[in-house]
């Protein structure tokens, strides 16, 4: 893994945006995996700010994101598909046609996996994949589990996942299951991208390079990745 610590937020930001202007700009239909929650926004930010000094174009740029609630109305104000349009997409000409979604309200979650697996390898796999991770190690919303998952698949979120993310859902109780892409669909992505910031993040940041592959910190699985950079501030990386 090619580990890259800043000595701010704002750096590390700068440096992912121009990670992602650079793999749009050498590949125009560049296929996006992208993440949600507060790591990204900043990145989110200057990818907008590039796109607006004409720097780079979404225009033919097609994206996927990593997961989505389950029993959620797709424009409800909390839904990933809404965070996505509100922190980049309504920002920059990217087509909705070319915007793809997990239906966390899919009948049948098996059928909506394979639908987007299908979606994924049409369009030759994901260039560049981008991370967070949760302060248990969680990628995407694949929790600590006794095995690594492989597609897209239907996750009960955890006590910890549900104590970070409460806050967004105010006095309304936020979902107890979400759709959310596997451990093999990551994996299968060119190259991935994962960011972390903040002390609260340094524990799970530090199991991830100690080196041990388990499902149980399932970022781990990264370093099984031929080409993973993890991009830390000086905080996530405390303890490393
Ligand atoms: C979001 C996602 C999650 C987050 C993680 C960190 O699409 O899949 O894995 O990346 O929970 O969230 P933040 O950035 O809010 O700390």
């Amino acid at each position: 893994m090619d580990v890259r610590i800043f000595n701010s937020a704002d750096e590390l930001a700068d440096a992912a945006a121009q990670l992602f202007i650079e793999t749009i700009n050498q590949k125009n239909d560049a296929v996006l995996g992208l993440a949600t929650g507060a790591s990204p926004v900043p990145t989110y930010k200057r990818l907008i700010e590039a796109y607006k000094a004409g720097k780079v174009s979404f225009k033919d740029v097609k994206t996927f994101n990593l997961d989505e609630y389950c029993d959620l109305p797709k424009n409800d104000r909390n839904s990933y598909y809404t965070f996505m349009h509100e922190q980049l997409f309504d920002h920059v000409d990217i087509k909705e046609e070319n915007v793809n979604f997990l239906d966390g309200n899919a009948a049948d979650w098996q059928a909506e996996s394979k639908r987007y697996s299908e979606a994924m390898a049409k369009v030759g796999g994901i260039d560049i994949q981008l991370l967070g991770i949760g302060t248990n190690g969680h990628i995407g919303f694949n929790e600590p589990a006794d095995e690594f998952t492989d597609e897209s698949f239907k996750v009960t979120l955890t006590q910890s996942t549900i104590d970070s993310n409460q806050k967004y859902f105010g006095d309304t109780p936020m979902p107890r299951y979400a759709l959310t892409m596997g451990i093999g669909s990551i994996m299968r992505a060119k190259k991935i991208l994962l960011i972390a910031t903040g002390e609260s993040k340094a524990k799970a940041i530090a199991g991830m390079l100690s080196g041990e592959v388990t499902p149980r910190l399932p970022a781990s699985v990264l370093n099984n990745h031929a080409d993973a950079v993890i991009m830390l501030d000086k905080a996530a990386a405390s303890i490393i």
